[in-house]
């Protein structure tokens, strides 16, 4: 709770700046739907139908929100095998019976452009949140009557916050995990998922709690709670700023990361990656001897210090089809840290920007 009102307050001070993003990215969220709850509404109906409410919470499938941060992502990969026949996971991967599902989690409803949805999917309203994909994966054809998407579904609770903790990690910046205190409290269920689950209470309650005007207050409270996720994991400072606060003896610790696959000393040898001294700065691609992917000779140009700053957080998001098989530093610390090394690794350093 103190974490998230911080962040909420600090999530005021930046609304400002960040307004315009934001607009663009939810924009269409924020404005209240003329049919406000109606997405939302008839799959209550419906799950309620299916098994008698026994709480005030609709009956259906059993949340996982709680469940999310003990999640086992390895095993909820292991359940796509599920989806695989008619789903790509990559980035950029291709639709096949059913569209690509990289970067899902947040994502709007049907909105893939290269894939054909049937009517009933394509006319659903909004995210998918947690709580849709829940009840989504839980019964399909339930949740989205109509929908051609023919899997029976996942019974078990477990299964879906597995594969659902998976499907969060396939993004460059995964969404949040479920947080409680939306700006607005919540309505019964108040105490309910914050006694269940005090560090992370469930606040996705699209589906489970049929407020009543949950469609833009909900919405509202996710973006606050990006933004303070993107705060509390990335202080507002510029790359300029955080290399020039930067500690290149703390870069040559995070730099271990990379001594797998890449030499830094002058004249070092390849590995699996090209050798890296003087690379900032450097050309794309240019080391003699180091056979580049075709998405790294494409991608050309200069290593300046957005571009490595950019790579570094994702390599395969930022380079496409590139071939360095590294997860990426998430810390903007450490990659204003290793950059300021690398930088150091130079006859003459590039000057700070
Ligand atoms: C037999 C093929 C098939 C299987 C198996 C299948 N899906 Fe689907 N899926 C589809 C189709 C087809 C659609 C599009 C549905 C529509 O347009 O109504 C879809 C749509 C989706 C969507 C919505 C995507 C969007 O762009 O809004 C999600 C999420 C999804 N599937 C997840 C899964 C997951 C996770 C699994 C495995 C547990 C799975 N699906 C298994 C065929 C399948
Ligand atoms: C698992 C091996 C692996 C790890 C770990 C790894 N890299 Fe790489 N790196 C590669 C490969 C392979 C390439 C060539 C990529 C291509 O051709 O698409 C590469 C390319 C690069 C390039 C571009 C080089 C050029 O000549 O244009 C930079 C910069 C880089 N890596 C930095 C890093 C840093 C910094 C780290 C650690 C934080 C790191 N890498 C960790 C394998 C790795």
């Amino acid at each position: 709770m103190d974490f998230f009102e911080v962040n909420k307050i600090a999530g005021g001070l930046l609304l400002a700046g960040v307004v315009t993003i934001f607009i663009g990215i939810f924009g269409n969220t924020l404005v209240p739907k003329h049919d406000g709850g109606h997405g939302v509404e008839p799959r209550e109906a419906d799950m309620a139908a299916a098994a008698p409410a026994a709480r005030s919470e609709p009956a259906g499938p059993e949340p996982i929100a709680g469940m999310l941060a003990e999640a086992d992502i390895a095993r909820g990969e292991s359940i796509t095998k599920k989806c695989t026949a008619c789903h790509t996971f990559d980035e950029g991967g291709a639709a096949k019976q059913g569209p690509n599902l990289y970067n899902i989690v947040g994502a709007d409803i049907a909105a893939r452009e290269d894939f054909g949805y049937s009517d009933a999917m394509a006319e659903q309203e909004g995210d998918w949140t947690y709580a849709n994909l829940n009840a989504f994966l839980h019964k399909p054809k339930k949740f989205i009557k109509g929908t051609k998407m023919t899997f029976v579904g996942l019974k078990k609770a477990r299964d879906r916050a597995d594969l659902i903790a998976y499907l969060r990690s396939l993004s460059a910046s995964p969404q949040p995990l479920p947080e409680g205190g939306a700006p607005e409290p919540e309505k019964e269920g108040e105490a309910e998922p914050k006694a269940a689950l005090p560090a992370e209470p469930d606040r996705r309650q699209a589906v489970r709690e049929p407020a009543p005007a949950p469609e833009t207050e909900d919405r509202l409270g996710w973006s606050f709670s990006l933004i303070g996720a993107a705060m509390a994991a990335e202080p507002a400072k510029s790359l300029a700023e955080r290399l020039a606060a930067a500690d290149p003896e703390a870069g040559k610790k995070v730099w271990r990361k990379c001594k797998a696959c890449h030499t830094i000393k002058k004249g070092g040898k390849k590995r699996i990656g090209p050798n890296l001294w003087n690379i900032v700065g450097a050309d794309v691609g240019a080391r003699e001897g180091f056979k580049y992917s075709k998405g790294m000779l494409a991608f050309g140009g200069q290593w300046t210090y957005e571009r490595l700053d950019a790579y570094l957080t994702k390599p395969r998001k930022v380079v496409k089809g590139g071939k360095m098989s590294f997860v990426g530093l998430k810390k903007p610390k450490d990659r204003a840290n290793v950059i300021a090394f690398m930088r150091g690794m130079a006859d003459e350093p590039l000057p700070l920007p």
